[in-house]
C-alpha cells in the first residue's frame, strides 16, 4: 500500500504520468500536466466511465461550451453562493479557509496571531469576452459541468426523442480559484469533471438515488479497485449544498486519509425551476402516459476525472519483496492497474540487441500495436525492463529471445504473478486478448 503522496509525486514525474504545469517557469500552483503515460491513463478512465454511460439506452451524451452565459451562474447560485469563508494573516498574507483553521487566531503558516475577520471569498474563475475589459462583459470559467447539461435539457430530451428518466452526460474541464488547493492533483484549480444528471418523475427520486449509489459502487469494484478502501459518507443536513435534498459522497482512503471521490445528489428540481425564473423559457416535462406535466427531479453522478486518476494510481501501488532469499530484500514496485486502464497493455522486449531478435521484436511490435498500447524496449537488462514496465503497470511483457529464432514462440510474463508461459508467434495476438479479458475474473 502507498505510504504517502510524495512517492507517488516522484514516480509519476519519472515515469512520465503527471508534471507541474509550467515547470520550466518554476510551476503554476495547482495546475498539473498528463504526460505520455498520464494521459493514456486518463483517455481509459474517461472512455471506461464514459461507456459506462452511454452504453446505456437510457443516457445520451454531451459536450458542453465551458463559457455560458453568465446569467446561468446567478440562476444556479454560484455567483452569490459559491464561496468559502477565508481569512488573511496580517503578517505573512497567507490566506485560509477559515473552516479549515483549528485555531482561527492563529496563522498555521508563521504563528502570528493578528488574523483578518473571515470574508466570502467566491470560487469562481472571472475572464471578459469581447475586446472590452469592463464588468458588461463578465463572462466565467464554469465551476462545474452540470449547468451545461440543464440548459440543455429541453435540446436533449427532444432531439433524442428521451422519455423520463433519462440521464445526460458529460466530461468536460471545471475551473476553482481554490484557496487551499494542494495534496497533488486532489485539489486543483483546473481539473475534469464527468458529470451524469439522471431526470425523473418528483417521487421517484429516492428510488433512483439508491440504483445510482449502487451502480457507481459496482463502477470501481469492476475496475478492480480494492473496495476495502470505498465507504458512502451521507451529508448531514450542515454539509448539504443549497440545492441537494439528500447528498452522498463516495470517499476513498487515499494516503491522506479517507476523501471525497465522487459526489451522488439528489438536486430536487432546483436547477431547471431556477433556469426556468431566470430564461423565462418553460422546463417543464409532459408525460404521455400520465398526462402529467412537472419539472422533474434530478439525481446526480459527479466524479472528479483527475482524482479518480489519483485514486487508481493510490490503488494500483504495490511495493513487493521479490527476492528468493528471505534474508534479503529485492523491492519492486509495480502498479496492479486492470488492463483496460492500464496506459500500456503489453511491451516487447528483445532480449540481446542482435540485429535478428530487435527485427522479430519490432515486427510483433507493430502486429500488436493494430489492437493495443504496446512499448518497445531494448534498453538495459532484462530484469530492468521488467522492472521498468511494472512500475507503469503493463500487464504483459512480450519478450524474444535466441529460441525464438528456432522453435518461433516467445515467452510472456505476467506482472502480477511474475509466472512466464511460453507463447507461438502465430497465436500471440489472441493470447493478449484472452488474458487482458480475463483479469480478476
Ligand atoms: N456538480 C456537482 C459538483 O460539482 P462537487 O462535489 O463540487 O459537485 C464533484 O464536485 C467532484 O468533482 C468531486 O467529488 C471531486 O471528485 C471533483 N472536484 C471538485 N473540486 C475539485 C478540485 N478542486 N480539484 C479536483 N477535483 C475536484
Amino acid at each position: 500500500m502507498l505510504k504517502d503522496l510524495q512517492t507517488l509525486v516522484s514516480l509519476c514525474k519519472r515515469r512520465g504520468f503527471i508534471f507541474q504545469s509550467s515547470e520550466i517557469y518554476g510551476g503554476i500552483n495547482a495546475c498539473y500536466d498528463y504526460g505520455p503515460l498520464g494521459v493514456e491513463l486518463k483517455m481509459n478512465i474517461k472512455k471506461v466511465w464514459w461507456d459506462s454511460m452511454v452504453s446505456r439506452t437510457d443516457i445520451e451524451g454531451l459536450d458542453a461550451a465551458i463559457l455560458m452565459a453568465p446569467q446561468v451562474w446567478k440562476a444556479s447560485g454560484h455567483v452569490d453562493g459559491f464561496s468559502d469563508p477565508m481569512i488573511e494573516c496580517k503578517s505573512c498574507k497567507a490566506r485560509h479557509r477559515a473552516d479549515n483553521l483549528k485555531d482561527p487566531s492563529k496563522c498555521p503558516n508563521c504563528g502570528n496571531s493578528e488574523m483578518s475577520e473571515p470574508r466570502q471569498f467566491n470560487l469562481m474563475f472571472k475572464t471578459f469576452m469581447g475586446p472590452l475589459e469592463e464588468t458588461a462583459s463578465t463572462v466565467y470559467l464554469r465551476p462545474e459541468t452540470a449547468q451545461g447539461i440543464f440548459v440543455n435539457f429541453e435540446n436533449v430530451q427532444v432531439s433524442a426523442r428521451k422519455k423520463i428518466p433519462f440521464g445526460i452526460a458529460q466530461i468536460g474541464k471545471a475551473f476553482r480559484n481554490e484557496i487551499t488547493p494542494g495534496n497533488f492533483t486532489f485539489r486543483t484549480r483546473e481539473f475534469e469533471q464527468m458529470e451524469m444528471q439522471y431526470f425523473v418523475k418528483p417521487g421517484t427520486d429516492d428510488e433512483y438515488m439508491e440504483m445510482w449509489k449502487d451502480i457507481r459502487k459496482n463502477f470501481y469494484s469492476e475496475l478492480g479497485f480494492n473496495m476495502e478502501r470505498f465507504r458512502f459518507h451521507e451529508h448531514g443536513s450542515d454539509e448539504l449544498a443549497h440545492y441537494a435534498k439528500g447528498a452522498f459522497d463516495i470517499e476513498y482512503e487515499f494516503p491522506i486519509g479517507w476523501q471525497e471521490l465522487e459526489g451522488i445528489h439528489n438536486r430536487t428540481d432546483f436547477d431547471l425551476t431556477q433556469h426556468e425564473k431566470f430564461s423565462g423559457k418553460s422546463l417543464a416535462y409532459f408525460e404521455e402516459a400520465s398526462k402529467e406535466k412537472f419539472v422533474p427531479y434530478v439525481i446526480e453522478t459527479s466524479a472528479g476525472c483527475d482524482r479518480m486518476i489519483l485514486a487508481a494510481l493510490c490503488d494500483a501501488y504495490n511495493e513487493e519483496n521479490v527476492s528468493s532469499d528471505p534474508a534479503k530484500e529485492d523491492k519492486r514496485v509495480v502498479l496492479k492497474f486492470h488492463p483496460k486502464i492500464a496506459p500500456i497493455k503489453v511491451s516487447v522486449l528483445p532480449l540481446s540487441k542482435k540485429p535478428q531478435l530487435q527485427e522479430l521484436a519490432h515486427k510483433i511490435t507493430s502486429d500488436l500495436s493494430q489492437n493495443f498500447r504496446v512499448q518497445y524496449d531494448e534498453t538495459g537488462s532484462i530484469g530492468k525492463r521488467y522492472r521498468r514496465q511494472d512500475e507503469i503497470g503493463t500487464p504483459l511483457c512480450v519478450t524474444v529471445d535466441f529460441e525464438s529464432l528456432e522453435d518461433n514462440s516467445v515467452t510472456v510474463r505476467h506482472r502480477d504473478s511474475m509466472a512466464q508461459d511460453r507463447v507461438e508467434m502465430s497465436k500471440i495476438n489472441n493470447y493478449v486478448f484472452e488474458k487482458l479479458n480475463q483479469f480478476g475474473g
